[in-house]
């Protein structure tokens, strides 16, 4: 798996590998979240029959072979020219989901008219609310399957690689969702951060959540929550899911690793949510430590984006079929033969 980040920084022109790569400020949070998966130890269970093992599970009723989606990450055609439509046919071709972003670089049509699995849709919502709406409307028209709502980014954290190589889209690589909305693209400016300061809505509150609510049917997901008072907000506001998240470290330097936040998240929710978590999943044993602390699935961003740039959707089918076969043999040597059987009682503790 690591090997394909290094294809990627050899393929990848330096400013978007450091944009995919790159973390808020310090980077203490980004590596913080791969860090806590080397302080959680396992305990396995012996003597167990594992000659069959089923890593298939459902999320929100979907049905999916394994507990590993694809995070929303923005702007894949700076990997490859086939970009986002590259990855959902990579997840469909894995028979698991593919959360779509909203700053993506094809429309959430051509995703999904390519895509043979389920997705769900990545919501950030904007100041003009007639843009969100034109978003849920077309998400739904076109069969996404839920709204994640990104809540972790009322504004942009600081990426100061990015600042560094001043980073820009390249011409020809937009925002197609808003284009398609009939947003002036161009009124965006070819500089991302621009778009983000003058675009996101830093005045979103739970009364925001109450609103989605009333604009849609689908099942929503918050992404982006670490602390448990908020996990129970959230499930006091109806959604459906919470995904313990902190942006990949991209967005407040020094919040805690998410495998850390997620026991206390998962015991406040108290099974009323379905609790996914993302941040640093590299391996099939993080999964089955995440798995272990509660989490029903985990979403993995950067893998899919190294992926992506070494072989397009190859790239990204052999970076799920990896997460496969390390589960399944990260599941057998801890004597859990099926999703159902991983639980808290895995995980050492002292
Ligand atoms: C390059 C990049 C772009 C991202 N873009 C988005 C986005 O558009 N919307 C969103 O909700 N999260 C976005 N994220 C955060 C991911 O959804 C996810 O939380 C994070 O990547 C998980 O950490 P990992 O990369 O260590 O697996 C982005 C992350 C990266 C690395």
């Amino acid at each position: 798996m690591l090997d394909f980040e290094v294809i990627a920084r050899e393929r990848l022109e330096r400013a978007f590998y450091d944009y995919y790569a790159g973390g808020a400020e310090d980077e203490i949070t980004l590596a913080a979240n791969r860090g806590a998966f080397a302080e959680v130890f396992l305990r396995p269970r012996v003597l167990v029959d594992v000659s069959r093992i089923e890593t298939s599970t459902t999320l929100l009723g979907t049905s999916v072979s394994m507990p590993v989606l694809i995070a929303p990450t923005a702007f894949h055609r700076l990997a490859h020219p086939d970009g986002e439509l590259a990855t959902a046919k990579a997840a469909g071709g894995a028979r698991t989901l593919m959360v779509a972003s909203t700053i993506a670089t094809y429309t959430l049509e051509e995703i999904a008219r390519v895509a043979t699995g389920p997705l769900w849709y990545q919501l950030y919502v904007y100041k003009d609310r007639s843009l969100a709406r034109n978003l849920i409307q077309r998400a739904e028209r076109a069969g996404y399957r839920a709204l994640c709502l990104t809540v972790d980014t009322p504004c942009l954290g600081t990426r100061e690689r990015d600042v560094r190589n001043r980073f820009t889209l390249p011409p020809g690589i937009l925002m197609r969702n808003f284009e398609a909305a009939g947003f002036d693209v161009a009124s965006l400016g070819d500089s991302f951060h621009s778009y983000a300061r003058r675009q996101l809505d830093c005045s979103l509150t739970w009364d925001s959540v109450a609103w989605l609510r009333s604009e849609t049917k689908l099942p929503i997901l918050l992404k982006g929550i670490i602390a448990a008072e908020d996990a129970t907000l959230a499930v006091q506001h109806g959604v459906d899911g919470v995904i313990v998240s902190n942006h990949g470290g991209r967005q407040l330097d020094g919040t805690e690793a998410t495998l850390r936040a997620l026991p206390r998240v998962v015991d406040a929710v108290q099974g009323r949510a379905e609790v996914l978590m993302d941040g640093g999943v590299r391996r099939g044993t993080d999964v089955l430590k995440a798995l272990a602390l509660g989490a029903r699935a985990v979403l993995v961003g950067r893998p899919c984006l190294w992926g992506l740039a070494a072989a397009g959707e190859e790239g990204v089918g052999r970076v799920l079929e990896m997460f496969r076969q390390e589960l399944t043999l990260a599941m057998a040597l801890c004597g859990c033969p099926e999703i159902g059987a991983i639980d808290r009682s895995l995980i050492a503790s002292d």
